[in-house]
């Protein structure tokens, strides 16, 4: 079996990518590597299966994708995923505009970010309608502005499939700083969340966003205020480290190429979505009850 991982050249998903590669091998799978690029990534291999890791170029030459294009622009354009996010009732996000609003004065604080950022890069933390006008003209057009959440916890929950893999906690070196994702210490750390005390609030908020995604994996941001979860992004290319986690991820990656195969490489047949979606439903069903 053949799996095909295109990502950036950046030296932490380097990092993930070759600890991946290394265990995908050990347990029969070959891996080849691919650096995304503007002008596109052929791989001249038939048969095999992409992984698109935090990235989108065009891939020709491979009929199957793990996270396809479409899944992955989504979430990497923070603007246009919030929208969508927001726009389903059953979902809990950070109220979010994508102009100024009439009444925004009595919604400060706010957070204002480009389409697309990371790391907690260009992170606008507003009080004011001059900060706000400001950060607005930093961002550029496609920005979008959400109300901050003076949250007491956070987590990142990993999902495959459908499924919650596994969740950590963001322990921040700060707490009164607005992002927890970045720290000026650099203290800001993850701790891995035991089976027995996942946050199922955040699991299910995170289960729902990812399911209207199109992902099929994928690292939700969830923050917590008072026992409300609140998602707010989801990430395609999580650092994966802890050889627990990096043998997790691998098993499922042999599994999804296993069922690919089994199914005569045709893995996103109907019959297949239809199973993936009943699995979902099912799961939700499961959490609801809990
Ligand atoms: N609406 C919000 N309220 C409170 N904190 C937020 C909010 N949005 C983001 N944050 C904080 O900012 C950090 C970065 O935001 P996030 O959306 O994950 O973007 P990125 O990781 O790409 O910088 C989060 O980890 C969280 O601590
Ligand atoms: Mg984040």
């Amino acid at each position: 079996m053949n799996l095909h991982i295109v990502h950036r050249n950046r030296r932490k998903v380097n990092e993930t990518i070759s600890l991946l590669k290394a265990k995908l091998e050990e347990i029969g799978i070959t891996v080849n590597t691919w650096l995304s690029s503007p002008d596109g990534v052929h791989i001249d291999k038939p048969g095999g299966v992409a992984l698109l890791w935090g990235c989108r170029p065009k891939v020709t030459g491979v009929g199957h994708f793990i996270n396809k294009h479409s899944a992955t622009a989504l979430a990497a354009n923070k603007t246009e995923f919030r929208k969508v996010l927001q726009g389903h009732d059953d979902i809990a996000v950070p109220m979010s505009w994508f102009e100024i609003p009439f009444g925004i004065q009595h919604m400060f604080p706010v957070i204002v970010r480009p389409a697309y950022h990371a790391a907690g890069k260009k992170f606008f933390y507003c009080l004011t309608m001059n900060q706000l006008k400001a950060a607005i003209i930093k961002c550029g057009p496609g920005y979008y502005i959400s109300k901050y959440i003076p949250k007491d916890r956070e987590f990142r929950v990993y999902v495959y499939a459908g499924y919650v893999m596994a969740v950590s906690e963001k322990i921040p070196g700060d707490k009164t700083d607005p992002a927890w994702n970045k720290s000026k210490d650099s203290t800001t750390s993850f701790k891995n969340v035991l089976w027995s005390n996942w946050p199922i609030e955040a699991c299910k908020e995170a289960l729902k966003a990812f399911a209207i995604s199109g992902l099929d994996i994928g690292a939700v941001d969830v923050i917590r205020k008072d026992d409300q979860a609140y998602v707010i992004e989801i990430n395609t290319s999580p650092t994966i480290s802890g050889t627990y986690r990096v043998d997790v991820l691998a098993r499922y990656l042999k599994y999804m190429l296993k069922s690919i195969d089994t199914y005569n490489e045709k893995p996103y047949n109907s019959k297949d979505v239809q199973q993936m979606k009943r699995t979902r439903d099912m799961r939700y069903a499961e959490l609801q009850e809990m």
